[in-house]
Formats: C-alpha cells, structure tokens, sequence
C-alpha cells in the first residue's frame, strides 16, 4: 500500500487485516508516497526497487478533485497528483514489471483509475497545452475541466504504455485505463459546497459503494490479458471508446515528452 500518510495506512492495514478474519492470505507492506512531490515519487521508487524483486500488477488508484492549487514543483495539482506523480512512478518501474514478465513467464498489469470526466476534453491543444500546467494554480480552468484534463491523460498514458511494453515480444504487460463509477468516497471532499451537496443527495439513490467502485479494476487484474483489449478504456468490466485524438500516437508521444521534461530533476535515481 503506497499512502501519504503512513500512519493513516497502518489503520487501514489493520482493518484489511482484521476483514481476513486472521486468515494467511498474503503480506502488506504500507510505504510512504506522496504524489504531490517527486522527489517522494523518486525516493518511494528507490526504496520500492531496493525491496522487491518482482512487480506483477501496478494499480495507480490515487487521485483528487479539488479548486486551484499546485504541487510541490508548482505544477497545476491536478495534473501533477493525477498524472505526473503516476508517471514518473510508473517511469521507475516500468523495467521491474517487464523483468517480472519474462522471467517468471507471468502476466503482469498496469491499471489506471481514469474517470468518465475525461470526456470534458476534446482537442489536442486542451490536452498538451503546457503553458496551463506548470506555474499555475488551475484558477484559469474549471474545476471539473482540470480533473477530467488529468484524467484524459491517464487515458493516453496507458495508450503509451501498452505500446511500450508490445515492443518486447518475450513481455506479456497488459495496460488499462477505467471510470470506477460513480462512487460514495472523499474524492470530492475539497470541491465547493454545492458539488458536495449535490453528491451527497445522490449518493443517497445512486452512487456505487466503494466495493461495487472496485470491480472493474479487480476484473482488470484477474482477466487474462488475451481476453483484455490492451492500452483500452473500461467502465463497467467491460471496454469502451474513447475520444479518437486519444488514438494518436503524436498525441501520447507528445504528453509522454512533456512529462518526461517536467520531471527531468527528478529521472534518475
Ligand atoms: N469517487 C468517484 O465517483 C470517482 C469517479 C471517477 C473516478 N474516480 C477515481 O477513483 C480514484 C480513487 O478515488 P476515490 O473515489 O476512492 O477517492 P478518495 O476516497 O478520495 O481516494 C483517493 C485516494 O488518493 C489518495 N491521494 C490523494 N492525493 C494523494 C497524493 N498526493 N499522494 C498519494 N495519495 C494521494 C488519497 O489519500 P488520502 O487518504 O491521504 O487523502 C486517497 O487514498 C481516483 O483516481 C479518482 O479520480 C472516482
């Protein structure tokens, strides 16, 4: 479990723990990420990479919708926590994954927790226009448009990354993007008053549980990645279209570029 807030995590440990009913079912690990900052992106990876050898199924599920604000590289928050903290990570990663693959010739994944907000953005320019992204607090861009930028971006990056790993043929790395849902957590809890209000009114009639939230990213990790669609977008457990300018392979070279640059302080480890 990669968390923030460490101590928090060992709560939510204890509860997994506890929900097993004392059963032996496997081994949890609370670590201390804070996608806001790459630099604890970075050390995160380094202590990551130190004590493991092998990664099978990567899930980037954190993210956040809330007003204007920046990250510790006064990168636009959104971008940076929903984005960019999730590729440089899986940026340092990646290898480990395809070595994991190979040599314990198993099927490995990476699923991103996307949402249906993506569909806000439509055009190339709204996608890459950095001048928005970096040194500014996102107070030029709707709330909503900024969250469903970052959530366009996992889109395209998991697009990326399935091309990636396809070039080695020995690699069997599935890549998937999916809107859970519309779930009762706290993703809204920093939003307005009113987009709070209005949610809690439904989540009375008709927001997902967080469990019923999770199925389609534990359908993605148990499915056999031949039975998948690769690089796809799934609500659901099952997988739908995306807007075609996500289809374009200049548009997720040059995302996978502009992020490469805006984390080119923090690249090596
Ligand atoms: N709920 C929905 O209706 C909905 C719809 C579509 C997509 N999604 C997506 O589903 C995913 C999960 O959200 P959720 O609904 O479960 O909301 P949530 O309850 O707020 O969970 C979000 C998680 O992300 C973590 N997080 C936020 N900023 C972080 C940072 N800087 N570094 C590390 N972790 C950070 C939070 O940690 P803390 O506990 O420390 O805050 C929390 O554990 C998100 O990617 C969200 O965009 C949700």
């Amino acid at each position: 479990m990669a968390v923030r807030n460490v101590e928090r995590g060992e709560v939510e440990k204890k509860e997994l723990v506890e929900l097993c009913g004392g059963k032996k079912v496997g081994k949890l690990i609370v670590m201390k990420l804070d996608l806001e900052d790459l630099e604890s992106v970075r050390e995160f990876s380094r202590q990551f990479l130190k004590d493991f050898t092998r990664l099978d199924i990567l899930v980037n599920n954190a993210g956040l919708a809330q007003g204007p604000g920046v990250s510790k590289q006064q990168i636009e928050l959104h971008f940076a926590v929903n984005h960019l903290g999730h590729f440089l990570l899986v940026r340092f990663l990646k290898d480990l994954i395809q070595e994991t693959s190979v040599k314990y010739s198993k099927q490995c994944k990476v699923i991103n927790v996307s949402s249906e907000a993506h569909y806000r953005v439509i055009t190339e320019n709204d996608i890459l226009d950095a001048d928005k992204l970096v040194n500014q607090d996102g107070s030029n861009l709707p709330m909503l448009f900024a969250y469903g930028h970052s959530k366009f971006c996992n889109v395209i990056f998991t697009k990326s990354l399935a091309r990636y790993f396809k070039q080695d043929p020995k690699a069997n790395v599935g890549c998937y993007s999916l809107h859970p849902g519309v779930v009762s957590t706290n993703v809204f809890r920093h939003s307005p008053t009113i987009v709070r209000g209005i949610l809690s009114m439904l989540s009375l009639y008709f927001l997902k549980t967080p469990e019923s939230g999770a199925q389609t990213q534990i359908f993605l990790a148990l499915e056999k990645n031949e039975k998948l669609s690769n690089g796809g977008y799934y609500k659901d457990c099952s997988a739908r279209e995306v807007r075609p300018v996500a289809n374009s392979e200049n548009v997720q070279d040059r995302l996978w570029t502009l992020s490469e640059n805006l984390c080119k302080d923090f690249a090596s480890l």
